[in-house]
């Protein structure tokens, strides 16, 4: 039955950061997964999220199904942590969520929803996009086509040439965005940029499935959903993944949702009914432990005070090490001007250095990071920064 199986390759991000682990050298840096650390190179649980789990657990008294949709309070206190109170309130019954494992888990449903109303519809995606975006709708049965996005000479988002690839799209097709924090790039429209992607969806009547990972990572929770909010208030379709990975700092929880808005309530009814068909075909139905927490912390006033607050000094810390990495560099050298790197937004960055210096960085010195240059902001700390800086320094130099 196996017996003609070849292995697979392996994931280029989950890969690469087995490798780092398995990698024995003592000085070794991770700069791959997009996984948040503190100074001290530890994932640390968010405060607020921990007391949400012990409330939680004190609290369960069965381990029962949960609704299959996901855990009610979790649902409405993400949508309103995403869209606002006023336009749940505005687009009220037009809008389903449901909860899934991850943000993966997200595009998995949104991509077999999509499969399921137009077969044929193609899905356009930045270049570059998420390592996984291509291999998690591809399988699901899409066609992904690129759109131009960031600009590898000017280390820039290219939007012009955005817009002239999107032209290309027809009635019908979907566009699939970053709503804060482009991974890999960091490289974020503007709200007058969004303004003009939404014109043009509008005008063309393409359908925006909008890739939600780091809101909060950017610039501020309701600032990361400025896209986001624009595209709910002014198009018809509006599909969201939605993940709780990053700013909840519940990775291995598996916690997202599917968000679809259409332009009524039966069309959002029958959407809602091919996502659980979906999940009941693949997996039945999402995790409830990441929900469970995730509801109860938003429900609850003081809880929410204080992920936020702590959401905040996660987001400060990244910021810092990233302008503090483009001052370094650019003191260090003259050959590529880092300022792209403080003007990134997030968790990453491209270091826009030659691929060659991207292997010997992992090979000679155990610096991990992504082919595309694609680095982890969250990676750096003091300690490791000024060796990171001597490191890319020498090898730009040629020293
Ligand atoms: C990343 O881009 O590194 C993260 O989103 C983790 C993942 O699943 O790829």
């Amino acid at each position: 039955m196996f017996e003609h199986l070849k292995p697979m390759p392996a994931d280029p991000i989950l890969g690469l950061n087995m490798a780092f682990q398995q990698d024995s050298n003592p000085e070794k840096i991770n700069l791959s997964i997009g996984v948040y650390q503190d100074d001290t190179g530890q994932t640390p649980i968010f405060k607020a999220v921990k007391q949400a789990e012990q409330q939680l657990i004190d609290a369960q008294k069965t381990k029962s199904y949960a609704p299959q949709a996901g855990d009610p309070a979790f649902l409405s206190g993400t949508l309103e942590l995403l869209l606002g109170k006023e336009l749940m309130q505005s687009r009220g019954a037009q809008i389903a969520a449901v909860a899934t494992p991850g943000g993966c888990g997200a595009l998995r449903m949104g991509a077999e929803l999509l499969v399921s109303a137009k077969r044929d519809a193609r899905v356009w995606v930045s270049s570059p996009t998420w390592a996984n975006h291509f291999p998690l709708l591809e399988s699901a049965g899409l066609m992904l086509v690129s759109y131009d996005y960031y600009n590898t000479e000017t280390n820039r988002i290219d939007f012009d040439d955005m817009l002239k690839s999107l032209d290309q799209a027809v009635e019908g097709d979907v566009v699939l965005l970053h709503g804060c924090c482009h991974n890999p790039t960091g490289a974020d429209l503007t709200q007058a940029q969004w303004d003009d992607v939404i014109d043009l969806l509008e005008a063309k009547r393409l359908t925006p499935f909008i890739d939600v990972a780091y809101q909060g990572f950017g610039s501020g929770l309701d600032e990361d959903a400025y896209g986001v909010r624009q595209a709910v208030s002014r198009l018809p379709e509006v599909l969201i993944a939605d993940s709780c990975s990053k700013n909840f700092g519940l990775y291995r929880e598996r916690t997202g949702a599917i968000i679809v808005v259409t332009e009524s309530e039966a069309q959002t009814t029958a959407a809602k009914t091919h996502i659980l068909t979906a999940a009941r075909r693949n997996y039945s139905m999402a995790p409830y432990h990441g929900e469970g927490i995730v509801g109860l912390l938003l429900a609850d006033a003081g809880l929410a005070a204080d992920w936020k607050a702590e959401l905040n000094s996660v987001r400060n810390h990244m910021n810092g090490l990233r302008n503090k990495l483009a001052n370094e560099l650019n003191s260090a050298q003259s050959i590529i001007n880092f300022d792209f790197v403080s003007d990134s937004n997030g968790m990453f960055c491209f270091l826009g250095i030659p691929k060659d210096m991207v292997l010997a960085l992992r090979q000679k010195y155990g610096i991990y990071l992504l082919d595309s240059t694609r680095i982890n902001i969250a990676g750096l700390s003091d300690d490791n920064l000024p060796v990171i800086v001597d490191r890319v320094t020498g090898l730009l130099k040629g020293t």
